[in-house]
Parts: structure tokens; C-alpha cells; sequence
């Protein structure tokens, strides 16, 4: 396996950044590909919680590459303080960080409206972090690119330009439009501590993956916030799915090894929009206190609920998973049982998968399955876990059609099962 694709099966906060972590260890390239800070990665290093918004959790290996594709929506910001870190570290050595020449700069203007629209009726409970406005400019064609800034006087017009389109919509919000030479000066300022890492990144990914280097391209949310394959309207603004790799990478389809899709082993969701397995209550509360379930971007307590399993489905189906990781299996630990999600009731019909439209009107049929007592957090070999815990797993594996390849059953880095090595 030369190149491998990570994509979150669910909703986002799957645990990518561990399963990316480690599986970085043999990896010569990691690749972000879609969304921007928005994301957030938690890692605990020997004892130690960090957590990156941008660059590739490969950033605190030594080794790889860390590459931020033209699917990326960058806040120049948030990538220099993070470079900051990984120098501040000693990670930082000439040519770690390639940056696309053709992402596109989250700027003032989109956090100023994503904000507005969050106030308004239209609100789906987004981060806040100007992703969806910036999206919108890429595909109105008026965005500034990470290309833009080693060439000031075009940047200085591409800024006016595209602030004179947003122009109306933010006075018709009663908002104040963000002068454009403070903002190419602000950001222009920014543009040597950037510049020297941007460049071709399709070129270099095609020139590793024929020199035989492993490539992981780290997806960011989950299939269900995917633009076109997610809870539309209540979804992010990028294609966040496995093909997405491939246009945010300028990888091509044939080029990719492997999928792995991360999921938890129950169901979690932040920001509004349908959510059917959702626990209401105590039984939520419990969930979300024993898996620390609060957003590592904004810090919102997530929404939490039993596994899902149409929605695992449609995930094999529409990144055509070659495995699972699952994660958080720990969490569940102590409950005396479990309730999974097989299909739902729709108009009265059975259903497999989620529909496209209604998926906050089907009803989850559930089965039960026993739980288990013992702390599971130790176990290293499938072998070790709870009978229950184990049938759990292969209960999903079947339910699903995709084998698991990792166990994740703590937060550390030591605290993971790998049952077939993805890379080969
Ligand atoms: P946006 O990506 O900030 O526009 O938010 C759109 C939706 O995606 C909201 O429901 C967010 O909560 C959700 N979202 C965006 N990024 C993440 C993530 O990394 N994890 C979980 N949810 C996310």
C-alpha cells in the first residue's frame, strides 16, 4: 500500500488525529485535503494534549512531509502560529511543510459572515471559523489563493475585488465591511513566514508516490458533513469523503491503496441537524462525561447518541472503505448493554441506509447486544478484550461489511489494537 486515505465514517470528532498519528510512524507524506480550522486534532504525546487546526497531525513525527493540498481552506493565522509551534519544537527543518500554491486564504470578510449568518434564521451551527463563505468564494471564483501572496500588488487587487462583492451582503446585514488595505497589509505581513513553504503540491505527491514513498492523506469531519453525501443543509462546505482526497490532493483515483473509515463506537455530532440515534438526557450526559465529549475547536459539548450502523453503510459505500478503526471502545465500558442501530423505519419501510432527504423522520430499530464490565484500557491483543467487547467488534464488522483493522481503547498512543496493518 503506497497511498492510504483516512476519512471519518460519521460526523466528525472520530479520532482521525490518533489513528492518522500513528499510522504516520511509516508514512513519507501526510496530506491534509479538505476543510480548514474548522477541524481540530487532539493528541496526547507522552502525557502531553496538543491540538492542531491546519496542518497535518503529522506535524509533531520528525519524518514526513507535511502537506496542506489545494482542498485546503487556510487562516494564514492559525498556520503560522502552528508553524511557530512545530519550530518551537525543533520540527520544523527546510522542506517538512508544502503548502498548495492553490488553496484558498480564509480571510476577515468570511469569518465577519459566517458569524452574521450564524445570528440569523438560517444558523446550522457551524464553526464559526469563516469555512462555508470561503468555499463560496473559491466557487464564485473570486477567492485569493496561498499562490497570491508572493506577488503583493495582484493580492492587494484580488483583496479590494472580492471585498467589493461581498459588499452589499454585509452592509444589508448592518455589519461594517472590512477595509481592504488593512486586510492585504495584515495578511501581506504574514507572507514571509508562508511563502517559502508554498509550491506544487500535485507535482510533489506524484514524484514520491513514484519514488514507491507512502502517502496518507488525512481527511478532516465526517462522511455525514460531506457537501453532497452528508445532512445537507447541516453539513460542512468540502467534500470531506475519499474522492475528495483525490481533488484536494491532485492525487488521482487510481492512485489510492486503501480507505480507512474512523468511527467511534458509539455516535457523536456537533452543530445542529438530524441526529437519529441521539440520547436525550441522562443516558447522553453519561456518554458525553466518560468520553470527554466536548469539541476540540469550540469547546461545544457534543451531541451523543448509540452507534449507527446505516450510517457506517453508507460510509463503506460512498469512500468504499477497505477497513474500519474504531475507536473510544473503552468508553463504553461498564454499560450492561448496548444498543446498536441496525436500520430505521421510514413512511412506515425498512431502510438500510440513510435517505438523501427525512433523516430527521426515520426511526432507529435497535438491537441489543450485552455489554461489558472490565477496564479495557490496558488490553493490547484482541485475544485480552471482554468476550462482549470482542463480539461487539464482529457484530459491527458483519452489520457493516468491513473488517476492522484498528481498535482504539484509550486516548494515549499505546492504547490502540492494530489487527491488520493498513499499510499492508
Ligand atoms: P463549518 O464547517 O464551520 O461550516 O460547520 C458546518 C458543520 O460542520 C457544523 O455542524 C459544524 O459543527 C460541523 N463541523 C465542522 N468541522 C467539524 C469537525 O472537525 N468536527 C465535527 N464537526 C465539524
Amino acid at each position: 500500500m503506497t497511498v492510504l486515505v483516512i476519512v471519518g465514517a460519521q460526523w466528525g470528532d472520530e479520532g482521525k488525529g490518533k489513528v492518522v498519528d500513528l499510522l504516520t510512524a511509516d508514512a513519507e507524506a501526510v496530506v491534509r485535503f479538505g476543510g480548514g480550522a474548522n477541524a481540530g486534532h487532539t493528541l496526547v504525546v507522552d502525557g502531553e494534549k496538543v491540538v492542531f487546526h491546519l496542518v497535518p497531525s503529522a506535524a509533531l513525527h520528525k519524518g514526513p512531509r507535511c502537506v496542506l493540498g489545494a482542498g485546503v481552506v487556510i487562516d494564514p493565522k492559525v498556520l503560522v502560529k502552528e508553524l511557530d509551534e512545530m519550530r518551537g519544537r525543533g520540527l520544523l527543518p527546510e522542506g517538512r511543510v508544502l503548502i498548495s500554491e492553490s488553496a484558498h486564504l480564509v480571510l476577515p470578510q468570511h469569518f465577519l459572515i459566517d458569524g452574521l449568518r450564524e445570528r440569523g434564521p438560517g444558523a446550522i451551527g457551524t464553526t464559526k471559523r469563516g469555512i462555508g463563505p470561503c468555499y463560496q468564494d473559491r466557487a464564485a471564483r473570486r477567492g485569493v489563493r496561498m499562490g497570491d501572496l508572493a506577488h503583493p500588488t495582484e493580492f492587494r487587487e484580488k483583496i479590494a475585488r472580492n471585498l467589493a462583492a461581498w459588499r452589499p451582503t454585509i452592509e444589508a446585514m448592518g455589519a461594517e465591511v472590512p477595509d481592504a488595505a488593512t486586510v492585504a497589509d495584515e495578511y501581506l505581513a504574514l507572507a514571509p513566514h508562508i511563502v517559502p513553504w508554498v509550491g506544487d503540491v500535485s507535482d510533489a505527491l506524484h514524484t514520491a508516490r513514484a519514488a514507491g514513498q507512502r502517502i496518507l492523506l488525512e481527511g478532516a469531519q465526517g462522511t455525514m458533513l460531506d457537501i453532497d453525501h452528508g445532512t445537507y443543509p447541516f453539513v460542512t462546505s468540502s467534500s470531506v469523503t475519499a474522492s475528495g482526497a483525490c481533488t484536494g490532493s491532485g492525487l488521482a483515483p487510481t492512485h489510492i491503496d486503501g480507505v480507512i473509515g474512523i468511527s467511534k463506537a458509539y455516535t457523536t455530532r456537533v452543530g445542529d441537524g438530524p441526529f437519529p440515534t441521539e440520547l436525550h438526557g441522562e443516558a447522553g450526559a453519561a456518554l458525553r462525561t466518560a468520553g470527554a465529549e466536548f469539541g476540540a475547536t469550540t469547546g461545544r459539548p457534543r451531541r451523543c447518541g448509540w452507534l449507527d450502523v446505516p450510517v457506517l453503510r453508507h460510509a463503506a459505500r460512498v469512500n468504499g472503505l477497505t477497513s474500519i478503526a474504531l475507536t473510544k471502545l473503552d468508553v463504553l465500558s461498564g454499560l450492561k448493554e448496548l444498543q446498536v442501530c441496525v436500520a430505521y423505519e421510514f413512511d412506515g419501510e425498512r431502510i438500510d441506509t440513510p435517505p438523501a432527504r427525512g433523516l430527521e423522520r426515520v426511526k432507529p430499530m435497535y438491537e441489543t447486544l450485552p455489554g461489558w464490565s472490565e477496564d479495557i484500557s490496558g488490553v493490547r491483543a484482541v485475544a485480552d478484550l471482554p468476550e462482549a467487547a470482542r463480539n461487539y467488534v464482529s457484530w459491527i464488522e458483519r452489520a457493516v461489511g468491513v473488517k476492522a483493522s484498528i481498535l482504539s481503547i484509550g486516548p494515549g498512543r499505546d492504547q490502540t489494537i492494530v489487527v491488520n496493518d493498513p499499510w499492508t
